[in-house]
């Protein structure tokens, strides 16, 4: 039997490179390899409010991205996650055996209650948003995933997920829970803000020239990347360059796949003009063919719908075995 893979990707905001060369690129890779199964975590974006209509249109656009990357429905399952009850019945009974400290503890979620702190807005943070790492844990261990491709950025929730996954065995005394490993992309694992390199790219940051989304025209690709922040250096020096350049020299590296030899004997010492404009072609070659299989993807009426639908109806088994089996496991009501 093929190892599973699951991971997952929120329908806020149009997808980014942050997005693409972190996560998505290697889920249309493994997908050969495993059985896997890609959600579009709906349930997590609304522990932030989100306008209905909306959101609503951002999850089927977000589908039709994720089969424009490559996602193959005839090897994955492409799920939006709501329309899988099971993620938020688990959720609910790993949230009884998770110490709220743990929470409490989540660099994510501190980073959030600080932001609104500082606000000083009305809004306060819901309890979504504590509990938000406990259902991400419940997305991969309710399909028994061994392996879980994201972003550096997921990397403390993933060792939530395996805390819980670890907690539950043990207080159970049953090996219920297969413990899900992070696996992360070698280059491009944390994609930085072009124009603030200090921050991690995010869909939700504001700003003209913080993102590439996958949606941006070519011209506008190049124009923010050739406004992207650099350092007081003319032209790339590896020995003293600063986080922009080494973000750009990264996006370059994980778009063409090149190793690193090949990339310090081409860079060093190219002006950053140059540099940049290099950079912007590299990237307009990799997203231009995805916007064409979208714009595909969406002449045909009802085909993302169906394709969810799909997998929607090829998971559910998976996860209803495995809350029977937890609850089960905890003494719950199995008429
Ligand atoms: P989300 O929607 O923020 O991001 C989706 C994926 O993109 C990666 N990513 C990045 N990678 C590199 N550089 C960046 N700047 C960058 N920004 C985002 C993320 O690491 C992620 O892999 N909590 C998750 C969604 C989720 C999930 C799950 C993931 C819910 N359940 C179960 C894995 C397994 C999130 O908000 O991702």
């Amino acid at each position: 039997m093929k190892a599973r893979v699951l991971s997952g990707i929120q329908p806020t905001g149009s997808p980014h490179i942050g997005n693409y060369l972190g996560a998505l690129k290697n889920w249309a890779k493994i997908q050969y390899d495993y059985e896997s199964i890609y959600c579009i975590v709906d349930l997590h974006a609304i522990t932030v409010y989100q306008d209905p209509a909306e959101l609503r249109s951002r999850i089927l656009e977000l589908a039709g991205m994720l089969l424009a990357i490559g996602i193959d429905p005839k090897h994955s399952s492409l799920v939006v996650q709501s329309s899988i009850p099971e993620h938020a019945e688990l959720a609910w009974m790993l949230t009884c055996v998770t110490p709220v400290g743990w929470l409490e503890r989540m660099t994510q979620y501190k980073a959030k209650v600080e932001a609104l702190a500082t606000a000083s807005s009305e809004a306060s943070i819901g309890d979504g948003m504590l509990q938000y790492p406990v259902l991400m844990a419940a997305d991969i261990l309710l399909y028994q995933a061994g392996i879980v491709p994201v972003g550096d950025d997921q990397r403390q929730h993933l060792e939530l997920a395996r805390d819980i996954a670890q907690r539950f065995n043990s207080l159970y005394n049953k090996e219920i829970f297969v413990m899900p490993e992070t696996h992360l992309p070698t280059v491009g694992a944390r994609i930085m803000g072009l124009d603030d390199p200090e921050k991690k790219m995010s869909k939700s940051t504001a700003g003209a020239a913080h993102a590439v989304s996958l949606l941006d025209p070519p011209a506008a690709i190049r124009k923010k990347i050739m406004r992207a922040t650099t350092d007081s250096n003319p032209a790339v020096d590896y020995a003293t360059m600063g986080a922009g350049v080494k973000n750009l020299l990264a996006i370059h590296q994980a778009f063409t796949g090149w190793d690193d030899a090949a990339m310090k004997q081409h860079f060093e010492g190219m002006r950053y003009g140059d540099l940049k404009k290099t950079v912007a072609e590299s990237v307009v070659a990799a997203i231009e063919p995805i916007q064409q299989r979208y714009a595909e993807i969406n002449a045909e009426p009802g085909y993302v719908a169906r394709v969810l639908q799909e997998g929607a109806e090829r998971v559910r088994p998976l996860a209803r075995d495995t809350v029977e089996k937890v609850k089960q496991c905890m003494g719950l009501f199995t008429p």
